[in-house]
């Protein structure tokens, strides 16, 4: 089957309408499967109830996409779930500026909590590279590693030896090239902005965090794309490149951004998917419970399957779905869609887990 080369990118801009307020997290060994938790809606249940829902699920990896006082006091005591926060895109111009305005925001933000919240990483902005405050994102990422470095945080959870991990969520939004995986490369901008992060990144082999949607270019061109390829329903061979073979979308696009980090020079760094998922309604018959149930069940098996990408083949996904909730006060459409569970009852939408 022919699949067209551009739709990629289409993909690649539709992501840019993903609100810049997501959620994503960081994932064990036991499960390498975490949940986003946003905030944008006016009927979500109390945190308390949302952490024994997770508890329920034995979800150990849960992204936030700031520093929520509430939620980070419910998840007091619940040291097994590791907590993926962020530093707000709004925030990131003032802390820029100096080091002492990120300690201030670490004092703030991260120490009260660090006695019994397990927290595992840092997103400096999310979506932020490529775009006009991009240039923020790198000195606030140093700022904060010199900080946990220099005062080895966090230093008051006991039997845990892992510093805190700090890195940056970006979009598909950066590739230019995306197809076939082996032509990936990256936009002017994403070179300027994202290049310097991925290198500084690869220094301490930390992860860089990525939010991946098969959704978007499907949705793009649904006529031309099978369904089967954008939502891991098939093994049939869909893209060739060289000796790598390919049945779905989310290894093609992943990959090209594995290339095209590799034509900057950084190899091997780690990449964690901070999210993907698929909307349960908002767009006719391509966003129904029954799809986004086949998705998001394929993508858990991907990644449990332990069996990484074509080019990755030894290098077992790390994954966050977006996300728990439908948010009510997202932008109107497949934005409010994208949750595994019903705010108002807790029930989920699909069967999944
Ligand atoms: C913190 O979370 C990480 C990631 O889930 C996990 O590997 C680690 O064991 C947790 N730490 C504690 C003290 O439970
Ligand atoms: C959606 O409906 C159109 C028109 O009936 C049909 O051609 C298409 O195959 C349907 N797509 C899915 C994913 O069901
Ligand atoms: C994956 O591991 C196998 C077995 O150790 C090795 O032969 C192969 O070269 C590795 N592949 C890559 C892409 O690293």
């Amino acid at each position: 089957m022919d699949y067209p080369k551009n739709s990629l990118l289409l993909m690649l801009l539709c992501t840019a309408f993903l609100s810049n307020y997501n959620s994503g997290g960081f994932v064990d060994a036991a499960t390498n499967i975490g949940l986003n938790y946003g905030l944008l809606g006016d009927n979500l249940p109390p945190p308390s109830e949302v952490i024994n829902l997770y508890k329920s699920l034995s979800i150990t990896n849960i992204r936030i996409f700031d520093t929520n006082t509430d939620v980070l006091n419910a998840f007091r005591g619940n040291r097994d779930i590791g907590l993926m926060v962020g530093v707000k895109n709004q925030d990131l111009e003032a802390l820029s500026v100096s080091e002492e305005a990120v300690n201030t925001w670490i004092v703030t933000n991260i120490e009260p909590y660090l006695a019994d919240v397990n927290i595992t990483f840092i997103t400096v902005g999310n979506e932020i590279i490529p775009g006009k405050i991009g240039s923020y994102v790198l000195p606030v990422m140093k700022s904060l590693t010199n900080i946990v470095k220099s005062r080895n945080l966090p230093i008051l959870i006991k039997s845990r030896n892992l510093p805190i991990l700090i890195s940056t969520t970006v979009a598909m939004t950066n590739l230019g090239q995306s197809y076939p995986p082996s032509a990936g490369d990256f936009t002017p901008q994403a070179r300027e902005q994202l290049t310097p992060v991925l290198k500084f990144l690869s220094q301490t082999s930390t992860p860089i965090l990525v939010n991946i949607y098969p959704y978007f270019a499907y949705a793009a061109d649904s006529v031309n794309i099978h369904l089967d390829y954008a939502t891991f329903n098939t093994d049939a061979v869909v893209v060739q490149d060289g000796p790598l073979s390919y049945s779905n979308m989310f290894d093609v696009i992943f990959d090209a951004f594995v290339w095209a980090m590799e034509k900057e020079g950084v190899k091997d760094l780690p990449m964690v998917v901070t999210e993907t998922g698929w909307p349960s309604a908002g767009n006719g018959n391509l966003t129904t419970p029954d799809i986004a149930s086949i998705y998001n069940g394929n993508f858990v098996k991907h990644v449990e399957s332990g069996k990484g990408t074509p080019k990755r083949p030894n290098n077992s996904i790390h994954g966050f779905l977006f996300a728990t909730f439908n948010e009510n006060q997202k932008p109107a459409g497949t934005e409010q869609n994208f949750g595994l569970y019903y705010p108002t009852d807790m029930k989920p939408i699909y069967k999944l887990f």
